[in-house]
């Protein structure tokens, strides 16, 4: 047999929020969310492309202008985890979910810290190797 569950109308869902978040949230649609002129590179943002990410600067506003550092910031749908990714850089704690492999993997590869003296002599390790490589004799490029 089926169950039905009734989704909550836009309407009743805004009246459930208090009336604090509910004049933070209506002030902040109401300004200016154009962020076509500004930069999307900036951290770990640009490290892989993803359908329909939206700007770093989209989900600041909303995240700066309703929690506080220390809070957490759920993404249900995070994609390659735009959102998540600014909480942190905002000093708030993240979880995201996603149904796509590949969004589950960029978004983990976004948020992973790297060492940066590791990440150093790993580089120097590839370009090490990439010399001994064109130095032998028998290499022959494809
Ligand atoms: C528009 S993308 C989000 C992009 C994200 N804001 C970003 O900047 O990368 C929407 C995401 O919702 C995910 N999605 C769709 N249906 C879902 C579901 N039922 N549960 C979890 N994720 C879902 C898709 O896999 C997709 O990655």
């Amino acid at each position: 047999m089926f169950q039905t569950m009734s989704v909550p109308s836009q309407a009743s869902l805004e009246t459930k929020l208090p009336i604090n978040v509910r004049r933070c949230l209506s002030k902040l649609l109401s300004s200016d969310l154009d962020f076509h002129r500004d930069a999307s590179n900036l951290a770990s943002h640009a490290l892989h492309a993803f359908a329909a990410k939206f700007p770093p600067q989209l989900p600041r506003v909303f995240i700066e202008g309703l929690t506080v550092k220390g809070e957490t910031v759920m993404d249900p749908m995070m994609g390659s985890g735009t959102a998540i990714v600014e909480a942190f850089l905002c000093g708030r704690r993240a979880v995201g979910f996603d149904i796509d492999p590949l969004a589950l993997m960029i978004c983990r590869v976004k948020t992973h810290p790297v060492d940066f003296l590791e990440a150093t002599w790993a580089g120097k390790r590839v370009l090490g190797s990439a010399v001994q490589l064109l130095q032998r004799a028998d290499f022959v490029p494809v």
